[in-house]
């Protein structure tokens, strides 16, 4: 097996691990009545999903080997809304730089089609880490103000409240699934 295949399929990993471990984030907070993170950290664990499906099919494409990896279950409860974004944000963190690593090895190796496909999350993370940010921002605003914190949780519920880092950044379009 190629080093960028092992590479690639270990960094299956950390993509099915995120969605997993968002997916507990998302029954905790439906469990803390915050409908509207809940949505939002479902809807980002189908992403994760998604960003693995992404890499499988490149290499099932390139008729390189898959070997899906073993997921260790997440955590299961969380201080505060505001722990549970600081790992979100450093989840995020581990899975650029992963990324970076995956594309410095596939320019190393002149694998042009390998740096194409890694194009895509390059730009995915910005997003990814402009949006844990933003809402990180948000909750020290908030601090132990319930009124905002429920205020965040119902534009969440409304879908209004990431517009400003998808406008902000103008990656919104070229992100997504
Ligand atoms: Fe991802
Ligand atoms: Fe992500």
């Amino acid at each position: 097996m190629k080093d960028l295949t092992r590479a690639i399929n270990a960094h299956l990993e950390l993509e099915f691990q995120a969605s997993y471990s968002y997916l507990s984030m998302s029954i905790w907070l439906r469990e803390m009545d915050l409908a509207g993170f809940s949505h939002y950290m479902l809807s980002k664990s189908d992403e994760e999903r998604g960003h693995a499906a992404r890499m499988i099919a490149y290499l099932v494409d390139c008729d390189e080997q898959v070997l899906l990896p073993m997921i260790q279950s997440p955590p299961r409860q969380w201080q505060s809304v505001q722990q549970l974004f600081d790992q979100v944000f450093e989840q995020e963190k581990a899975v650029t730089a992963s990324i970076n690593r995956l594309y410095a090895l596939a320019d190393s190796d002149g694998e042009r089609s390998a740096a194409a496909m890694l194009d895509w999350f390059v730009t995915e993370q910005i997003q990814e880490e402009a949006e844990a940010r933003f809402v990180l921002k948000r909750l020290r605003l908030a601090g132990d103000n319930s009124a905002a914190l429920l205020l965040l949780d119902q534009q969440f519920l409304e879908g209004t409240a990431m517009a400003s880092v998808k406008l902000a950044t103008g990656y919104g379009a070229a992100a997504g699934a």
